[in-house]
């Protein structure tokens, strides 16, 4: 099983709405592992790059505008498989057609405003970690629970 690590975005309602704890603490306790993570208020040079792919769709100008709006939550989970794993948690897109028990599912209605953001491959994850973080701003270290019990 690959360890690997995925961006996460949790989007500005998610602030907003006051549940950040919330998504993060399912992240926690699936077991994943963060590794950075940090707020900031992405401009619009950083929005164009990150969503390069949707350029020319329909919802692109309304997501930039969404997203450059208000702040943000970045940060970096890793795990075994977490791309996969985290995708999965967060589900459908649409917020309307996921499943409950996912992010979206339990928490959303839109499609815009749809809580997480979350890399769609090992590609992305890597095109996306490099520019949100630093390497120095991501921290190898041991999650080592019985350690902090003592
Ligand atoms: P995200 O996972 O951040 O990747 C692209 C984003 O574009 C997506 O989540 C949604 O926020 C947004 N998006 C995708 N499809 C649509 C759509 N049909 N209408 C509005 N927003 C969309």
């Amino acid at each position: 099983m690959p360890v690997e690590r995925t961006l996460v975005l949790l989007k500005p309602e998610t602030l907003q709405r006051g549940i950040v704890g919330e998504v993060i603490s399912r992240f926690e306790r699936r077991g994943l592992k963060i590794v950075a993570l940090k707020m900031l208020w992405m401009d619009r040079d950083l929005a164009e790059r990150h969503y390069a792919a949707h350029r020319g769709k329909d919802f692109y100008e309304p997501l930039i505008e969404y997203i450059t709006s208000s702040p943000l939550i970045a940060m970096v989970l890793e795990g075994d498989e977490a791309i996969e794993v985290v995708r999965k948690m967060a589900g459908s897109t649409d917020c309307r057609e996921a499943e409950p028990g996912t992010i979206r599912g339990d928490f959303g209605l839109s499609t815009q405003k749809n809580i997480v953001h979350a890399s769609d491959s090992s590609e992305s994850a890597e095109r996306e970690i490099a520019l949100f973080f630093s390497p120095d701003e991501i921290h190898d270290y041991d999650l080592s629970v019985s350690r902090w019990l003592k």
